[in-house]
C-alpha cells in the first residue's frame, strides 16, 4: 500500500462532534439497531425487509449456497413500484408532495404521490403498448426531470429492467451500453436545460442507433422537454407526451419474485469495457429504504429531502428514484447546474423549498468553498438539519466548512461510503448516535460486516492501511455483471476467498473509525465519477495520432482527481496533419466524443517514452508523481531509468487548461 503511507500522517483528527440531546431524542435510528444486527444479522435484515409490502411474504432470508451468487428473500414476491407509490396513496398520503421539481430556467412543478402514481401507471401502459414485457431491457437517456423517475418506475412496475445511461455520455458510450444489454426500447428527451441553454440529447440517440447499430432497439420514446427541433424516424420514434395523454391511468401492479432483475447500471472497471452491474428487486429496495430512513433520519411527514445526484449514477437510483419514494419522502429534483444563473442557485432552492436534508458530493462542496461563504450566507438555510456526503473521501477542511456554512454549525454530516456494486450505503455514521469525526466514514451500518485485509488476506488491526473487504453478503449487493458471470467472480470475489473485494484502500484509526484511502486499482475518481484509466487509454489510442497512451488520476483541489494523459505520438501522422495542429485539443475532443465530457483529460502530456517495468507494465505511480509535480519515486524496477528524466523534463511543455 504505497498510497497509504502518504496519507497516514494526515489522518489524525481530534475533533469530535457528539450528537445533541435534542437530535437524539427525535432520531429515527436507535442505538439498539447495532445490537439487534449483532445478535441475529439475518433476522435483522428480514425485519428491515418487512417494512416493505410483500404480495407474497418470504420465508427464506438468504440463500448463500452458491457463493458469490446470492439470493435474498427468494420465495417472496413484491412489486417495487407499488412499494414506492400506490401503497402511500392507499395509506391516505396521496396528497403528500413526492417531487418538488425545479427546472433550470426557473419553471417549477409539485407532484403529489397520487399524481406520480397516476403518471407511472400511464407510462407503464405506454410501455406495454409498445410490447415491453417483464425481463426486457429498456435504456433510459434523460435529463434530470421528473419524467426520468417516471420512466424508471414504469419499467420497474412491469418487471422490465432499466439501464440508465448518464446524459453526459457520448453516442459511442450509449451505443455500446445499448448493445451490451440488448435493449428493446430507448427512452429519451429532445433535450434538457443546462448552463442556461437547451442542450440536446436526442441527436446522440440517433447517432448511437445509426448505421445499423443496436438492432435490438425497436422504438425510441421521446419526451419533449425543450421543444427544440429533433430528427424523427417514422415507425421507430414515439412522442412520449402524446402517448401519455392517450394512455389509460389504470394499471394494477403485478408482483414479481424478489430476485427479479430491476436494473443494470454500467460502471468503469479496470479494463476498457464498462461493467453492467446487475441489481434485483427485494433485497435492493430493502437496503435502499433502510439506509435512506436511518442514515438521513428521514421524517417523511415533515422533511424536505434533496439529493443532488443525477439519475445516471447509482446515487440517483438508490437515493432519488427508489429509497426516498419507498419511504414516502418529499424530495426536490433540480434539472440544472449549480452555477446557473449564479453560484447561489442551490441555496435559493434550499430556501425556496425549505430543504431539511441535503445529500451531495465533496467536489460540489469544495467548489462552493472556493466561491466563498458570502454566497450561501445570503440565503436562509436554517431548515437544514442533516447533511450527507458521497462519492469520494471528504477532506476535513471541506467537512468543517459544510457543517459551519451550510449546516449552521449544528447539522450532523453523514459521510456515506458505498459503490454502484453495493447498491446502497454500507459505511456511515448514524445521526443522533455516532459522535462525528471530520473526514472519516466511521463505521459499518448495522447489518454490514467489513474487514481491512493485507495483500495476503490477513485481518489488519488499527492503524494499518490495507484493503477494504466486505465479509458477509448484504441484501442490496450486486447479483452479477450482465452477461459475464466469470468477470463478476474474478473482479470481486477472487482476491480473497469468499469475501467481497471493494477495490478501495482503508484504515481503522486508533478509535476504531474507518478512513477511506482511495482506489487501489486503475480506477480514477473525478468529481465523484468513476472512470477507468484503461477506457480512456483505449479511446486515446483509437486516434490516428496516438501510438501509446497512459492515463493517471492526479490530485486536484476541486475535482478530487483529474485525468492526466501521457501520449506518444505517431510522427508520420502528425506531419500529415501539419505543424499547427493543436494536438492537445484534438485528443481531448476525441476522448469527449468517444466517452463523454466527464472523461475529457485535463492535461495531455506529449512524451517520447513511457516508464515501464521489465515485464512491460506501465508504472502509473511514477507518472502520477510527474502529474502531481512531486519528486519522482523509486525507479529501480524501471526497464530504462533515463525515461523518467526525459518525461519529467517534458512537464513544463505539457499542454494543460
Ligand atoms: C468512492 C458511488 C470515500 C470509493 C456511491 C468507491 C468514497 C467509489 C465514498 C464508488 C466515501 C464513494 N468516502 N470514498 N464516502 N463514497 N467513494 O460506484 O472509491 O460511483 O469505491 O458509487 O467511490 O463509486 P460509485
Amino acid at each position: 500500500m504505497s498510497e497509504g503511507h502518504e496519507i497516514d500522517n494526515l489522518l489524525h483528527e481530534d475533533r469530535h462532534f457528539a450528537p445533541t440531546r435534542d437530535f437524539s431524542a427525535q432520531a429515527i435510528a436507535q442505538p439498539t439497531l447495532y445490537q439487534e444486527a449483532k445478535d441475529n444479522r439475518l433476522e435483522f435484515w428480514a425485519n428491515q425487509a418487512r417494512y416493505l409490502d410483500w404480495a407474497k411474504p418470504f420465508t427464506e432470508i438468504l440463500d448463500w449456497s452458491n457463493p458469490p451468487f446470492a439470493k435474498w428473500f427468494a420465495d417472496g414476491e413484491l412489486n417495487v413500484s407499488y412499494n414506492c407509490l400506490d401503497r402511500h396513496v392507499e395509506a391516505g398520503n396521496g396528497n403528500r408532495v413526492a417531487v418538488y421539481f425545479e427546472g433550470e430556467p426557473g419553471d417549477s412543478r409539485e407532484i403529489t404521490y397520487a399524481e406520480l402514481t397516476t403518471q407511472v401507471k400511464k407510462a407503464a401502459n405506454v410501455l406495454i403498448s409498445m410490447g415491453i414485457k417483464a425481463g426486457d431491457r429498456v435504456a433510459i437517456y434523460m435529463p434530470m426531470i421528473p419524467e426520468a423517475v417516471v420512466a424508471m418506475q414504469a419499467v420497474a412496475r412491469i418487471g422490465a429492467v432499466h439501464s440508465v445511461i448518464f446524459g453526459g455520455f457520448s453516442a459511442e458510450s450509449l451505443s455500446s451500453r445499448i448493445e451490451d444489454a440488448q435493449a428493446k426500447l430507448v427512452i429519451t428527451a429532445d433535450g434538457g436545460y443546462r448552463k442556461g441553454k437547451a442542450s440536446a440529447l436526442k441527436p446522440a440517440v440517433d447517432a448511437a442507433l445509426s448505421g445499423g447499430r443496436c438492432p435490438s432497439v425497436d422504438n425510441v420514446l421521446v419526451f419533449k422537454r425543450t421543444n427544440q427541433e429533433v430528427g424523427w424516424v417514422e415507425g421507430r420514434d414515439v412522442d412520449f407526451n402524446l402517448a401519455m395523454a392517450e394512455a389509460s391511468d389504470e394499471h394494477v401492479a403485478q408482483a414479481f419474485p424478489a430476485e427479479q432483475p430491476l436494473f443494470i447500471l454500467y460502471t468503469s472497471g479496470t479494463t476498457g469495457q464498462p461493467k453492467g452491474i446487475l441489481h434485483t428487486s427485494g433485497g435492493y429496495l430493502t437496503q435502499a429504504s433502510y439506509t435512506h430512513k436511518n442514515v438521513f433520519d428521514l421524517h417523511p411527514e415533515t422533511d424536505v429531502y434533496w439529493c443532488t445526484a443525477d439519475i445516471g449514477w447509482i446515487t440517483g437510483h438508490s437515493y432519488v428514484a427508489y429509497g426516498p419514494l419507498a419511504n414516502g419522502a418529499s424530495q426536490v429534483i433540480y434539472e440544472g447546474t449549480p452555477e446557473t444563473p449564479d453560484w447561489g442557485r442551490w441555496w435559493s432552492i434550499v430556501q425556496k423549498y425549505g430543504v431539511s436534508i441535503l445529500y451531495t458530493a465533496p467536489t460540489a462542496i469544495r467548489s462552493f468553498m472556493k466561491m466563498g461563504s458570502q454566497v450561501p450566507n445570503q440565503y436562509n438555510l436554517s431548515t437544514i438539519r442533516v447533511l450527507g456526503s458521497v462519492g469520494e473521501p471528504i477532506n476535513p477542511e471541506a467537512w468543517m466548512w459544510y457543517r459551519k456554512v451550510i449546516g449552521g454549525g449544528h447539522a450532523p454530516i453523514v459521510d456515506t461510503w458505498w459503490q454502484t456494486e453495493t447498491g446502497a450505503i454500507m459505511i456511515s455514521p448514524l445521526p443522533g448516535i455516532t459522535s462525528l469525526k471530520p473526514g472519516s466514514a466511521q463505521i459499518p451500518l448495522p447489518g454490514i460486516e467489513v474487514e481491512i485485509l493485507d495483500d495476503e488476506g490477513a485481518v489488519l488491526g488499527r492503524n494499518h492501511a490495507g484493503l477494504l473487504a466486505i465479509t458477509e453478503p448484504w441484501p442490496s449487493m450486486l447479483r452479477g455483471i450482465w452477461g459475464d458471470p466469470e468477470r463478476f467472480v474474478e473482479t470481486y470475489w477472487s482476491k480473497f476467498e469468499g469475501v467481497y473485494f471493494a477495490g478501495d484502500g482503508a484504515k481503522w484509526d486508533e478509535d476504531g473509525d474507518l478512513w477511506l484511502l482511495g482506489r487501489v486499482d486503475d480506477v480514477m475518481n473525478v468529481s465523484g465519477h468513476r472512470l477507468s484509466t484503461a477506457e480512456i487509454e483505449s479511446a486515446l489510442v483509437s486516434h490516428e495520432f496516438v501510438a501509446e497512451a497512459a492515463v493517471v488520476g492526479a490530485k486536484d483541489e476541486t475535482t478530487g482527481q483529474a485525468v492526466v494523459a501521457f501520449v506518444i505520438l505517431r510522427q508520420n501522422q502528425l506531419e500529415k496533419a501539419g505543424s499547427d495542429a493543436d494536438v492537445s485539443k484534438i485528443l481531448r475532443d476525441h476522448v469527449t466524443k468517444e466517452i463523454g465530457p466527464i472523461a475529457r483529460p485535463r492535461t495531455i502530456m506529449v512524451v517520447a517514452e513511457l516508464p515501464k517495468t521489465r515485464s512491460g507494465k506501465i508504472m502509473r505511480r511514477l507518472l502520477r508523481d510527474v502529474a502531481e509535480d512531486r519528486p519522482i519515486g523509486d525507479v529501480t524496477t524501471l526497464a530504462d531509468t533515463a525515461v523518467m528524466d526525459i518525461i519529467s523534463g517534458k512537464v513544463a511543455a505539457g499542454a494543460s487548461d
